[in-house]
């Protein structure tokens, strides 16, 4: 060895294991102090010293550690001093372990606890109670609306928003230079498909699948490019309804619009009718009821008219039922369309529909 220049001492090297051992295990001392309490030290910084600690075991107990490299100097120290050297080793090793033991034992211990402390639930801690929504405005008249007509015998019936030229203008009889396929009149999307601008899309629809006779009402959103104001947004809900049969008249359609209106607003509620066109109907009536607040005397509601304005409605154009597979020569029927915000608006005392949909809490939070 004394050729060796460069080798330490083999003792001289124990030493330094041991110090280099006692150097890093100095942050964990403590966890040898059985005094110290349980349940002090947090679930992540346990968890950090419990790896900490295997690494420190891996360094100076692996078989690349100071420590094993002096149990290899063993052989080569003089026999006479074999002995004793080989004692000092092992001395070194039992003292640096049982320090080592003790912490990682504390340290598991503290995890467990830890774990414990976060798992468990106090059960005595009062309960939070969960905020429970409720319905829109919307949602709530429309449902209002289907409950009447599903005990008249109505289907509910609800379709696609967006629809092609056939369904939203052509098999609605709907020539093409209406106004109504213009561009600043509908959504378009890029490849051609419309947002529909009214429910009475799903008239067709609902013929092509049912057939006739037919009884239906279709809730539901339409979109049209108008500009937001007080009494109009770009989307907006109708309902629209039909029913086709042999023999349907006009009668139909004023007692069942008639009887709708005095569920919703009243046995004294009247109805009116005016004529009016729509391409998918012939005749076609735009209808008005009492209202509802000052039964027909005049009040602001009504605008001091003693009536409302409510939606449009007529016979269904023989084109509309021959373009949905219905016999004209056959069949018969009326349609109606209202629109809902509207007439949330009116039931309300709503200034302005936009309201509707801002999505203000205080608002919203009325209708619970
Ligand atoms: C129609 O849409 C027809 N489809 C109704 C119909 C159905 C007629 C079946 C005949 C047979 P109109 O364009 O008038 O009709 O619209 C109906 C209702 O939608 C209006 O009375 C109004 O309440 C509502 N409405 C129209 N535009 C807007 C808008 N921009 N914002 C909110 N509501 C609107």
């Amino acid at each position: 060895m004394a050729d060796e220049p460069t080798q330490l001492d083999p003792k001289l090297q124990v030493q330094e294991a041991g110090k280099a051992f006692e150097q890093e295990f100095e942050r964990f001392a403590r966890f040898t102090n059985e005094d110290m309490p349980l349940g002090e030290v947090g679930l992540t910084e346990a968890e950090a010293d419990q790896r900490a600690l295997a690494d420190l075991r891996v360094k100076h107990f692996g078989k690349k550690s100071a420590l094993s490299a002096s149990k290899k100097l063993i052989g080569r120290v003089a026999p006479d001093e074999r002995a004793a050297f080989g004692q000092l080793v092992q001395q070194l090793e039992s003292g640096m372990l049982a320090r080592l033991e003790a912490a990682e034992s504390r340290v598991t211990q503290l995890v467990q606890v830890a774990r414990v402390k976060r798992e468990s639930i106090d059960v005595t801690i009062p309960g939070r109670r969960p905020r429970r929504g409720h319905l829109h405005p919307i949602t709530l008249l429309r449902e209002k609306i289907e409950d009447i007509f599903v005990s008249l015998g109505y289907a509910i019936e609800d379709d696609r928003e967006i629809e092609t030229d056939f369904y939203n203008f052509d098999a609605l009889n709907i020539p093409q230079n209406h106004p109504a396929r213009a561009e600043q009149d509908t959504f378009y999307t890029t490849n051609g498909l419309a947002l529909r601008s009214q429910t009475s899309t799903v008239q067709i629809h609902a013929m092509q699948r049912r057939g006739a006779p037919v009884r239906m009402i279709a809730p539901g959103r339409v979109f049209r490019r108008d500009t937001p104001d007080p009494t109009h947004n770009p989307m907006f809900f109708q309902v629209e309804g039909l029913c086709v049969d042999r023999g349907i008249s006009m009668a139909h359609l004023k007692g069942t619009v008639a009887e709708f209106l005095r569920r919703m607003f009243g046995p004294n509620t009247r109805t009116r009718f005016r004529p009016s066109y729509f391409p998918f109907t012939e005749p076609s009536a735009e209808f008005d009821f009492s209202c509802f607040k000052c039964g027909g005397s005049g009040c602001r509601i009504c605008k001091n008219s003693g009536w409302i304005e409510l939606g449009g409605s007529g016979m269904v154009h023989p084109n509309v039922l021959r373009a949905a597979g219905v016999d004209p020569n056959e069949f018969s029927g009326f349609a109606f369309g209202l629109g809902i915000d509207r007439m949330a608006a009116l039931m309300y005392s709503l200034d302005d529909i936009r309201l509707l949909f801002e999505n203000d809490i205080r608002f919203l939070g009325q209708f619970e």
